[in-house]
């Protein structure tokens, strides 16, 4: 049957407000025994919309397949080993990990890791695959963990768990490949003779702009502060002993995971990389309303506790730094017809979350072990969370010297209102957390302070009304992260501000439909990742978002039918040029793209 007539005959035929209306919570879907293509069709590509990486136009100078496995029924089973030794006779300066996978049948959406020696290198989520069968590719620069890359005989391990059976068919059919790029001089080689785009056009003012005086370079403190252009000499994982996966598994505020570190005395420079993903009843937490709503109406639900979640990253039981995560939606989420065959931002390759250290040294630098924690305020079960130490070491010395200058510990600014009356009511939830902290250290590069602010701002809004079923999530996100080093004179030695956006808006509403356990749902989202960004002398912008719209029908956990568009719009400049992609998706299919390497304000202006 034609879906749009399905739509129309339930529309006729459900009874109003039938009291078997279901819970209007999200939940996690599969469409088993749907799909929008026809079953002669070729196995499908899904796609998570973004910008070739610049290494792409150039040749490796070695390729390393490292792993080539296939996921099916593994859970609770241990992820899955191979030895990693880097090429051997391969000169490289940069390297990308390449994910390719496929997978025919019916399967839930799952989440994925790949670390080496404990350190995480990829978080990425599969698409459902259909019979017909589906395939993807991952690219990511790994270069921030050169320091690792380097080393021989290290454990590299995936772990993607999945049931397989007669309902849930589907095995993950995985490979993984390092790509090595010898990237010959310095960075300003590759970023702007190697990578084969159109120069920018001359009447553009941002992107790449020169500071006035930059004062020279100290030998061991290059002028960038993006770890993927000046990598650490040292990654020290903060992760858990692997049996069940790297991660370690966080289910209440209280499940905070402590490990202690000594860090080597030479360190001049230290920040922590969080990775962080989100599942079971918080996998959309910015949707939860509190308990005392669920409490109250009597609802099944565990998906509550309200929307605020923040991954909390201590030292010695002081927070010293905290994450809002992007709300990355997985393939069965909202709506899965949302995710056909283009992906949610960030679901192949889940952001990770960068915290300057480098004024806590001071406290470092004593010879003594330190605790570095992580937890999430408010979580119910389950988030999976661990952290990458990225170390920069002194080699003419064996001990630096350093001190505290600032230590501002933030506080917890949390505002909540609830209002509500049996199913239709309004919460909203405001946070703030500012912090600022500086250090000095003395290396062999000189006596250098740096300085840090960070400023958080988000808002959380949901709705319920029509008894309960219709639903209206709005979150907003606002991060601010600016790092500054300077000298003992007060001359800038490096800087890079990070500034993202990342709003949010859902509504739901739902129809109980006429069989058991069925109903009808009418979706829409819209949510962007905005980010711009300086670095020392260059600037970057990041604007990246999608809008989508559909129905489905659901019984149970299954989608029955449904219909769905999403929009993406894609837009970066940075020091390597220009790029945009817009991609229309409707009913599975890709139904028109756009890419260009032009810059888009320059042409318009
Ligand atoms: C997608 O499906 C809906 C509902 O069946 C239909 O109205 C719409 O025309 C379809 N779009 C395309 C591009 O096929
Ligand atoms: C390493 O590479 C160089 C240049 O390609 C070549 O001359 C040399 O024979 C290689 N050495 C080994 C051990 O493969
Ligand atoms: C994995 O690699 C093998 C061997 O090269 C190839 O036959 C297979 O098609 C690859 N699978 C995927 C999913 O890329
Ligand atoms: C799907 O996978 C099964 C099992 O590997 C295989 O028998 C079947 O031919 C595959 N179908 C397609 C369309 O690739
Ligand atoms: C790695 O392991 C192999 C086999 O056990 C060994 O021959 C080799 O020397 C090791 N390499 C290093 C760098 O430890
Ligand atoms: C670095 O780049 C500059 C500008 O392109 C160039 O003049 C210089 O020779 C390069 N240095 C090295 C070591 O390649
Ligand atoms: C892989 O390595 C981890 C960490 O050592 C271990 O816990 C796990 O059991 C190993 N996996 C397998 C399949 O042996
Ligand atoms: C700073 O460190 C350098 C190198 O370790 C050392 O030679 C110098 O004495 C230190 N400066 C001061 C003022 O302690
Ligand atoms: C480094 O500079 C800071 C502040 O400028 C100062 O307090 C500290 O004593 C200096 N350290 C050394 C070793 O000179
Ligand atoms: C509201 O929904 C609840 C639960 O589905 C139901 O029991 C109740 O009768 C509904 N109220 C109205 C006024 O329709
Ligand atoms: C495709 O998108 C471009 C740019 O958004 C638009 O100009 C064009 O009309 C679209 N084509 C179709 C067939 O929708």
């Amino acid at each position: 049957m034609h879906p749009s007539l399905l739509l129309l005959l339930l529309l006729t035929l459900i009874p109003p407000l039938s009291a078997s209306s279901p819970p209007p919570h999200h939940s996690h879907l599969t469409k088993n025994r749907l799909h929008l293509r026809k079953s002669t069709t070729p196995p499908q590509e899904y796609i998570e919309v973004t910008r070739p990486l610049p290494s792409d136009s150039l040749t490796p100078s070695c390729t390393l397949p490292v792993l080539s496995h296939s996921f099916g029924n593994t859970i609770n089973l241990p992820p899955t080993n191979t030895t990693y030794s880097p090429p051997r006779n391969c000169t490289w300066s940069r390297v990308v990990l390449h994910l390719s996978a496929a997978s025919n049948g019916s399967q839930y959406d799952r989440i994925a890791a790949v670390w080496l020696s404990g350190a995480e290198l990829l978080r990425t989520s599969t698409p459902e695959p259909t019979p017909e069968g589906i395939f993807w590719n991952v690219r990511k620069d790994v270069t921030r963990y050169s320091s690792l890359l380097r080393q021989s005989n290290l454990t590299l391990s995936v772990m993607l768990e999945n049931i397989v059976n007669d309902v849930y068919t589907g095995v993950y059919r995985v490979n993984l490949t390092f790509l090595y790029y010898d990237v010959a001089g310095n960075g300003t080689t590759y970023k702007h003779s190697n990578f084969a785009l159109p120069l920018i056009s001359p009447n553009r003012k941002s992107t790449i702009r020169k500071l006035k005086d930059s004062p020279p370079v100290p030998p061991t403190l290059k002028s960038s502060l993006e770890l993927d252009e000046n990598p650490a000499d040292l990654i020290i994982p903060i992760s858990a002993i692997g049996d069940e996966g790297f991660w370690f598994r966080i289910e209440s505020e209280s499940d905070a995971v402590y490990q202690g570190i000594q860090i080597p005395l030479n360190t001049y420079r230290a920040v922590i990389e969080v990775y962080v993903s989100f599942h079971g009843n918080d996998e959309f937490w910015y949707s939860n309303p509190p308990d005392s709503y669920i409490e109250m109406n009597g609802l099944p639900t565990k998906r509550g506790h309200g929307a605020y979640r923040e991954v909390l990253v201590k030292l010695d039981d002081n927070v010293v730094g905290s994450v809002v995560p992007f709300p990355v939606i997985f393939t069965g989420g909202i709506n899965p017809l949302f995710w056909e065959p283009v992906v949610s931002i960030g679901a192949f390759d889940l952001p990770s979350y960068e915290i300057e250290l480098t004024p806590f040294l001071g406290l470092l630098l004593d010879g003594r072990v330190h605790y570095f924690g992580l937890g999430v305020a408010d979580a119910i079960s389950f988030w999976l969370v661990d952290a990458n130490l990225h170390l920069w070491l002194d080699d003419n010395v064996d001990k630096v010297q350093a001190g505290p200058i600032k230590y501002n510990y933030p506080s917890r600014c949390v505002e909540r209102e609830s209002e509500f009356q049996q199913l239709d009511g309004k919460f909203e939830i405001e946070g703030k957390r500012e912090t600022e902290f500086s250090g000095w250290v003395n290396s062999t590069a000189g006596n250098f302070t740096t300085y840090l602010w960070s400023r958080l701002k988000f808002e959380n809004t949901i709705k319920f009304n029509k008894n309960g079923t219709e639903k209206d999530v709005k979150q907003k996100v606002k991060v601010t992260n600016e790092v500054k080093v300077e000298s003992a004179s007060g001359a800038s030695i490096s800087s890079i501000t990070v500034k993202r956006k990342y709003p949010l808006r859902i509504t739901t509403s739902t129809l109980p439909g006429s069989g058991k356990d069925t109903y009808l749902m009418i979706t829409k989202l819209e949510h962007s990742l905005e980010e711009e960004k300086q670095d020392g002398n260059f600037e970057s912008t990041l604007d990246n978002s999608q809008k989508s719209s559909g129905w489905m029908f659901v019984q149970d956990h299954d989608v029955l039918s449904g219909a769905a568009t999403t929009y993406q719009s894609y837009d970066v400049e940075d020091s390597f040029g220009c790029f945009t992609r817009q991609v229309l998706a409707e009913n599975g299919s890709i139904k028109n793209e756009t890419k260009s390497f032009l810059c888009a304000r320059a042409a318009t202006s």
